[in-house]
């Protein structure tokens, strides 16, 4: 069976001009968050191995990102490295955790340029230093960045994020700093990795699978969620035009009617 499929999506032809007049700029989702799934999967059919996937949704990111700066979109947040996915084999996690100083190397000067602040949410501690090192430097690099938020979310869990945070908690309380009487939902967002900035509007999963895998538990109570069978490698900025124009037909309730 001969297999012909483009090696690569149009990552390098220029933004469509376009793109800005077919989505409604003043109703663009405050907080874009991506479950950045089917790199092995895209690699597989190729016959590569799984890694090359890793590399080409690498590019793909940055791809996003001019996507998203274009469309003004304040907060992208992209699930990078779950805390599951220690998991699997050892020559994989080793390169998923080279691979932030691989993309920061490569695009750190156009993301100064672009004034994007570069975030990382996650357990960090137990990062590799190399890894560790790169992401610092980088959010070192554009803290006073004023435009696009690009947070990644790397060895993170939504799990581990909320008993981290209940832990800090429990914490202050025995310290005296917070009053058991004063916990309320907004104190226990101040201790969360999220705590700078709003819940995501918009989730998206590609990849064809329909399930959180342990993303922004909290954060995603009211967020509007958009599936695709689209592997990420394969994401281009018409799928995203695709999720946003589908995202503003929806009418968010919140409880309300
Ligand atoms: C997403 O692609 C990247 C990470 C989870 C790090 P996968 O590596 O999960 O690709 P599939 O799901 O096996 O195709
Ligand atoms: C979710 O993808 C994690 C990231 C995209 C980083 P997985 O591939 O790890 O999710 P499952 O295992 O299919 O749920
Ligand atoms: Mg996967």
């Amino acid at each position: 069976m001969s297999i012909r499929m483009p090696f690569f999506n149009n990552r390098h032809e220029p933004i469509k001009e376009t793109l800005t007049e077919e989505i409604v700029l003043e109703k663009v989702p405050e907080h874009v968050a991506i479950i950045m799934d089917g790199n092995g999967r895209w690699a597989n059919r190729r016959g590569l191995p799984r890694i090359a996937g890793h590399k080409e949704g690498m590019e793909v990111v940055q791809r996003i990102v001019r996507v998203a700066d274009k469309l003004k979109i304040k907060i992208l947040t992209m699930y990078a490295f779950s805390t599951e996915n220690w998991k699997r084999p050892k020559a994989e996690v080793d390169y998923l955790m080279r691979l932030p100083k691989m993309f920061l190397d490569k695009y750190l000067p156009e993301l100064i340029e672009k004034n994007v602040k570069v975030n990382v949410i996650g357990e960090l501690s137990v990062l590799p230093p190399h890894t560790l090192q790169a992401v610092h430097q980088a959010m070192e690099k554009t803290k006073d960045n004023t435009g696009l938020l690009l947070n990644f979310a790397l060895n993170y869990g939504g799990r581990n994020e909320i008993v981290k945070a209940v832990k800090q908690m429990v914490d202050d309380v025995a310290n005296g700093k917070v009053a058991k009487e004063d916990i309320t939902e907004e104190l226990f967002e101040q201790y969360l990795y999220t705590h700078n900035f709003c819940d995501p509007d918009l989730i998206i999963r590609t990849s064809g699978e329909k399930r959180i895998s342990n993303f922004l538990l909290w954060q995603s109570a009211y967020s509007e969620f958009w599936f695709t069978d689209v592997l990420w490698p394969d994401f281009t900025e018409e799928t995203l035009k695709e999720a946003l124009q589908d995202y503003q037909t929806r009418i968010r309730r919140f409880g309300g009617v």
